[in-house]
């Protein structure tokens, strides 16, 4: 690859050494960046500041097309590299035609290895991290800006569907059950009340009603075996790939909408502040099962709906959002939950689009 913007790694390689002889430390990170657009300037600074040097391994244009199909790249290697060498916070660019990056990987033997938030630590190639392994690199992972992806930039500029102008958020639905209120996020997006794409829908029960309304919409849904752990834990596998899912969906924002199983690290780190769950009771009452029951049980004279941003905890996050609804003489488990889900269908699309406008608000 000729290009005066692109080091060869060998000379990048015996620079890592130079460097580290000083006490320097060296940051590697690899991607296609296609369309350079702002959600990568503020990562590969981020990557920057982690040392004192950053390469950035591009993969050459045939690995591109063979990683995102025909069509791309939508710009050459030649003038990627050129374009990120402009940036301040880039040191050097070394060009890899392969499709994963273990080759430069090993050569350069980066102190630290730094990649997005769409990926976690769990679902980096296995070939790559066994060669960060080998370097002894630290690997970081870095949150996303929400909203700025190449994919989110090439749907803008397609003009991706009236209904949707591209400034809504990619959306996964969890679901377990019955899955009422993915059909309520679902009809906001179709009523225009919503500025949303749902995504896909991921279910831990294979036979369950949200997955069988999510294909009749004709919605990507996918069961994930949940593995065989106890207490509602999802296992390191279904954790892997729920995370390769959200990834390759390109998923801004994560709705759990009865979902009956406890996320952990890996995906909780990679869409931290971008998880929202709904529980049914006025939080921080009676959070776990069963919670109208519980309240109806103690004789309580309202509770209500919660939407909350999901935490290692069971319904313990950060508050968004609360409804109340009265608990009335003759009330049943049922009618009472009845009545919660009404407002439930009501609320959470309402949150979803709140809590979007105030992440892209921060950046
Ligand atoms: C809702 O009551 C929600 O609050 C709780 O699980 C129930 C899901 O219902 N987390 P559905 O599957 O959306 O109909």
């Amino acid at each position: 690859m000729e290009s005066s913007f692109i080091s060869d790694t060998d000379t990048v390689a015996a620079w890592r050494d130079a460097l580290d002889r000083e006490g320097r430390r060296v940051v590697l990170t690899n991607g296609c960046f296609d369309l350079l657009h702002v959600g990568h300037v503020r990562y590969l600074q981020e990557a920057r500041a982690l040392g004192d040097a950053l390469v950035v391994a591009l993969n050459g244009d045939a690995s591109v097309r063979e990683l995102k199909g025909e069509g791309r790249p939508v710009n050459t290697a030649a003038d990627r590299a050129e374009i990120l060498r402009a940036l301040a916070c880039v040191d050097r660019v070394v060009v890899f035609d392969e499709k994963r990056a273990t080759r430069v990987i090993d050569a350069i033997r980066p102190h630290l290895y730094a990649k997005g938030g769409d990926y976690t630590p769990e679902s980096l190639n296995p070939e790559e991290r066994a060669a960060l392994d080998r370097a002894g690199s630290e690997i970081r992972i870095l949150s996303l800006v929400p909203g700025q992806s190449t994919s989110a930039t090439l749907r803008r500029m397609a003009g991706d569907g009236d209904k949707s102008p591209g400034t809504g958020p990619r959306l996964a639905i969890l679901g377990s059950g019955h899955g009422s209120n993915f059909e309520a996020i679902a009809d906001a997006i179709d009523r225009g009340t919503l500025d949303a794409t749902i995504a896909v829908v991921l279910s831990d029960v294979a036979d369950s009603r949200v997955l069988s309304l999510a294909r009749s919409r004709g919605l990507p849904a996918l069961h994930i075996e949940p593995g065989s752990e106890r207490g509602g834990r999802l296992g390191d596998a279904a954790l892997k790939e729920i995370a390769d899912r959200l990834k390759s969906a390109s998923v801004d924002l994560v709705i759990l909408a009865g979902f009956m199983r406890i996320l952990r690290g890996p995906v909780l780190e990679a869409f931290a502040g971008r998880i929202l769950n709904i529980h049914p009771s006025l939080l921080p009452l009676y959070p776990g099962l069963g919670a109208w029951r519980r309240a109806l049980a103690s004789g309580d004279t309202e509770t209500g709906c919660t939407v909350h941003l999901v935490d290692s905890g069971i319904d313990s996050g950060a508050m968004l959002a609360q409804e109340r609804v009265p608990i009335l003489p003759g009330d049943t488990a049922e009618t009472l939950h009845a009545r919660i889900q009404e407002r439930e269908h009501e609320l959470y699309p309402r949150v979803i689009a709140a809590h979007w406008a105030g992440l892209m608000k921060q950046g």
